[in-house]
This record gives structure tokens, C-alpha cells and sequence, in this order.
């Protein structure tokens, strides 16, 4: 996948493909520092044509009378909500609508905006890259698409290059992992993943994974159990990024779901939309490719990813709701739902970054339809044992984009997975705050030191356009920037 270049320069420098300008609300057309120009967006102003609603855009030729052959006005919404998002929104829609030209994309920095030069060079670039991304990968006929494969930042002198090309870096692992989300079952098996994952070994990175007998003779009983019924056994895939010089002691351990298919097991899921539940590893390729991304910008703090994938099926060998499991920090759980495998999976993953040394843990997985139910596709739930941690990884959602809101975790909710049977048990009777259950299940796996658990169900895989800078269904990537951001934070 290539890296979209990144320069920044004094405006109206060099012949770009299309010139970006962003048009607010509040503004009848958009500030230009070409009186030629600004005399004909004036013109068009005057007939109605220019809306500065968020989203829309208007194209104009230029037909040689300036340096862009074409400008493209960019709705920015209103001026006092013009936010990160809105840039990204608007970015996005002008990617989109450059599709047919691609090229060089020059962008007008804004300064009457209320976000600086630099949040809004990151969030241009974040906005073109993630909105040009085609899930189409599978088609045999190919539409000719042309991709935008320079962002040139007018204005943006004052230090906003570095932040540019930082996303622009991001990015590019974001796309990235929306295509492992999107690939199909059938060609991302937990084997395949493990091959992916070991391509990104090199420098700083290590990668190896456990096959399915290592996996039991470390005890991984509730990850063993997942993936047994499968042909295409489990895998736990471990990756560790070890700086030239680590700023800290903290090591970072960020843990993945990654069932490659999710059929249910036993407690088979019902027929509609099942072909989603490919995208069950968006939080392994989340992780996987959050931990490729702090590595690519080589930032000094040392992270470990695990990621536990395995694929959920029914069939003759297939784990039961009865069975009671062993899992690898010695607790029993009773099966109660087959199809509540994520937690399972997770268990072991958790114990293993912990043994590993994850001082700092964070775990992304696709785990419960409810919290989807309850936050849509826009935010991930998410829960944690330590305020200061909490706070620190709600702050890089914040700032990257990839949004969570935090839920409780009362010790009175632990008595709803308790077991008659076992230690615990891995769903409930009750269908009341099971994405609260799960957490409350996951703390007792996640060890000593500060841990979140991030449900993102919702954002994780798209069921349809968002209409912001996801345009696309499937995979988000939902994962990668919010590690690359919550990682710089921690030097
Ligand atoms: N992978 C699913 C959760 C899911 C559902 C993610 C829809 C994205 C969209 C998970 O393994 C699951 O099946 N969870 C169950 C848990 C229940 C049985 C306790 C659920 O949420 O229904
Ligand atoms: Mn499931
Ligand atoms: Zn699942």
C-alpha cells in the first residue's frame, strides 16, 4: 500500500491537480488569494451555486487561468463546529470526487477555523486517506479509480509537515487493516493471519506465533476449546517492538480478538448478516497493525501485541454450552454460550501479555452485539480498573479519532458470572448489560496493572457508509490510530 507524500507550502505554489478550498456556513464563498479566482467564485457565490454545507462539493475548471487546474469547494458546516471530524468529512468528500483525476491534492489551510494548522494538516490528510479507501479489492473488473498520491498543505509552514506525514504514515496502516477486516474468511484463516502478521517482522519488530499443540501445552484451555472445531486451527500471534532506546519502563501490551469467522458455534448464530462476522478480528487487526504503526514511526516505548485468533464453528469436535474449560491462569469457566467465544479467546490472550511483561494492557475486541445495540457505529464502549488509564486512553481517542466513552465496572455486576459449577461462567441467563458482564468476566484474566478493554462492535465493521470519512461498509480500522496516538502519549 503506498504512503500518500506530504508537502506544505506558501499558497498557490506549484500546478496541483485540484486545489482544495473549504467553504464555511457562515461564508458566502471561500477566501482566495487569487483575485481572478476569488472573482469567480464571487460569481458563483452570488448564483447560489457554492453551499458551505459539511460534505458537499463543487468543482470548478480553471482552463489555465491559475496554477490547480481545478478547485474544488469544500462545505465545512458551521465555522464554530468546524471540528476534526468536520476536516476529515470534508477531505474525505473531495478524495471522493477526485477519484476520476487523482494526482496531487493541494489544501488551503484556514486560519479564522477554530482548530490550528496543525490539527487541521492531520486531519486533511487522515480525512483524503481513509476516505479514498476502495473495499472493492475482490472484483475481478476493475473501474479505473486514480488515487490522490500527494497532499500539498498551503500555509501550513509552521511546523504542521511532520504531523502530516505522521498521518499520512497512520493512515496508511489504518486502510491497511480495514483490508484484513474485509478479507474473507476463506482466505484469512488464523494460520494466514499468523503469515501476515510474521510479513511485518524486520528492525525493531519480532514476530512469531503458537501453533495449536503449543497452545495447549501452555494450558490455553479456553482458546484451545474456540478454535477446536475448525480445520484451520487457532493461533496465538505475539509481536514485540523493542526501541533502540525506550524512553520508559512502561511496556505497552495491547491484546486482540481475532476470530476469523464467528458462525457461533454450537449456539449457531442466526443466518442474517452472519457474512459480517468475518470482520470478528477487526480488533486483532487493530492491534496488529497498531503495534506495525508505532514501529513505523519508531516511537521509543516498548509494546507487545497478542493477538488470539481462532475460528468459532459448530461441528463434531466442537466445544459445548456444559463443557467447563481451563484457561491458562489456572480459573474454570462454564460454557453457558458457545457463541460468547471473544471473552474465551481474550482470557488466555491477557494472561500471556502479562507474562510477557505489558505493564500497561489494552485489549480491542468486537465482543458484544448490546454494546453495537447501544453506541452504534460511532463510538466504542469501553472499561477500565484504573482511572489514570482510563483517562489517558479516552484523551488519544479524542485526539485520533477513534472515539470511546467509558462504561462502568461495579463489583455488583461480577455476581452475574458467577457459576454454580466453575469460577465463572462465559454468558448469562440474563440479557440485561452483557457488554458489563464480559468486562467484568475479562478483568479476572487481565492480572496486575492498569487495563481497558475497548467493545468496539459497533465501530469495528460497518454495516453501511457513515457518511463521514468511513463511506464504505466493512472494516474501519478502527484501533490503529488510537494506539499510535495513546503510544506517542506515553514518552
Ligand atoms: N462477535 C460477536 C459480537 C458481535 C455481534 C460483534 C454483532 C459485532 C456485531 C460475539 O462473539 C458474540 O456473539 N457475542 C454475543 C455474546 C452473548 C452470547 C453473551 C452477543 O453479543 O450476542
Ligand atoms: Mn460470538
Ligand atoms: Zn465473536
Amino acid at each position: 500500500m503506498e504512503e500518500v507524500e506530504i508537502e506544505v507550502s506558501g499558497s498557490g505554489d506549484g500546478e496541483p491537480d485540484a486545489l482544495a478550498l473549504p467553504l464555511s456556513e457562515d461564508d458566502a464563498s471561500p477566501r482566495s488569494d487569487d483575485a481572478q479566482l476569488g472573482a469567480r467564485l464571487q460569481q458563483l457565490a452570488d448564483d447560489g451555486e457554492l453551499k458551505g454545507e459539511l460534505g458537499k462539493t463543487t468543482v470548478l475548471h480553471t482552463d489555465g487561468t491559475s496554477g490547480a487546474r481545478r478547485v474544488v469547494v469544500a462545505g465545512i458546516g458551521k465555522r464554530a463546529d468546524v471540528d476534526a471530524d468536520a476536516i476529515r468529512t470534508a477531505a474525505a468528500a473531495v478524495a471522493r470526487r477526485l477519484g476520476d483525476v487523482g494526482g496531487t491534492l493541494a489544501w488551503k489551510l484556514d486560519d479564522s477555523l477554530p482548530l490550528s494548522f496543525d490539527q487541521q494538516a492531520r486531519a486533511v490528510v487522515e480525512g483524503a486517506v481513509l476516505g479514498s479507501y476502495s473495499p472493492a479489492r475482490w472484483k475481478t473488473v476493475e473501474k479505473p479509480k486514480k488515487r490522490i498520491d500527494k497532499i500539498v498543505l498551503y500555509g501550513g509552514e509552521n511546523g504542521a509537515a511532520e504531523t502530516a506525514r505522521r498521518a499520512a504514515r497512520v493512515g496508511k496502516w489504518v486502510n491497511w487493516a480495514r483490508d484484513l477486516a474485509n478479507s474473507p474468511p476463506n482466505e484469512l484463516t488464523p494460520e494466514d493471519l499468523a503469515a501476515r502478521a510474521a510479513e511485518l517482522a524486520g528492525g525493531s519488530l519480532s514476530v512469531s506465533a503458537l501453533e495449536p499443540a503449543q497452545i495447549d501445552e501452555l494450558g490455553m484451555g479456553a482458546l484451545s476449546a474456540v478454535g477446536r472445531a475448525s480445520a484451520n486451527g487457532p493461533r496465538l500471534i505475539v509481536l514485540r517492538y523493542e526501541p533502540a532506546e525506550a524512553k520508559s519502563d512502561v511496556v505497552l501490551g495491547l491484546v486482540g480478538k481475532a476470530i476469523t469467522f464467528d458462525a457461533g458455534g454450537i449456539s449457531l448464530k442466526p443466518a442474517g448478516r452472519m457474512e459480517d462476522m468475518k470482520g470478528d478480528m477487526a480488533g486483532g487487526a487493530g492491534t496488529l497493525h497498531g503495534i506495525g504503526a508505532i514501529a513505523a514511526l519508531q516511537l521509543p516505548v516498548r509494546a507487545i501485541a497478542v493477538l488470539a485468533a481462532a475460528e468459532n464453528l459448530p461441528g463434531g469436535d466442537a466445544f459445548r454450552p456444559g463443557d467447563i474449560l481451563r484457561a491458562a491462569n489456572g480459573k474454570t469457566i462454564e460454557i453457558i454460550n458457545t457463541d460468547a467465544e471473544g471473552r474465551l479467546v481474550l482470557a488466555d490472550a491477557l494472561w500471556y501479555a502479562r507474562r510477557e511483561g505489558a505493564t500497561h494492557v489494552l485489549d480491542l475486541a468486537t465482543l458484544t452485539g448490546a454494546m453495537e445495540l447501544a453506541l452504534g457505529d460511532l463510538y466504542a464502549g469501553f472499561f477500565a480498573n484504573d482511572d489514570e488509564w482510563r483517562d489517558r486512553v479516552a484523551a488519544a481517542g479524542e485526539r485520533s479519532g477513534d472515539l470511546l466513552w467509558p462504561f462502568p465496572m461495579h463489583e455488583r455486576y461480577r455476581r452475574y458470572v458467577d457459576s454454580t459449577f466453575a469460577d465463572m461462567k462465559n454468558g448469562s441467563t440474563l440479557r440485561q448489560g452483557s457488554p458489563v458482564l464480559a468486562a467484568k468476566f475479562l478483568e479476572e484474566f487481565a492480572g496486575e496493572g492498569p487495563w481497558a478493554h475497548v467493545d468496539m462492535a459497533g465501530p469495528g465493521f460497518l454495516e453501511r457508509s457513515r457518511g463521514d470519512y468511513y463511506r464504505v461498509p466493512g472494516g474501519t480500522g478502527y484501533g490503529v490510530r488510537l494506539i499510535a496516538e495513546l503510544a506517542r502519549g506515553l514518552v
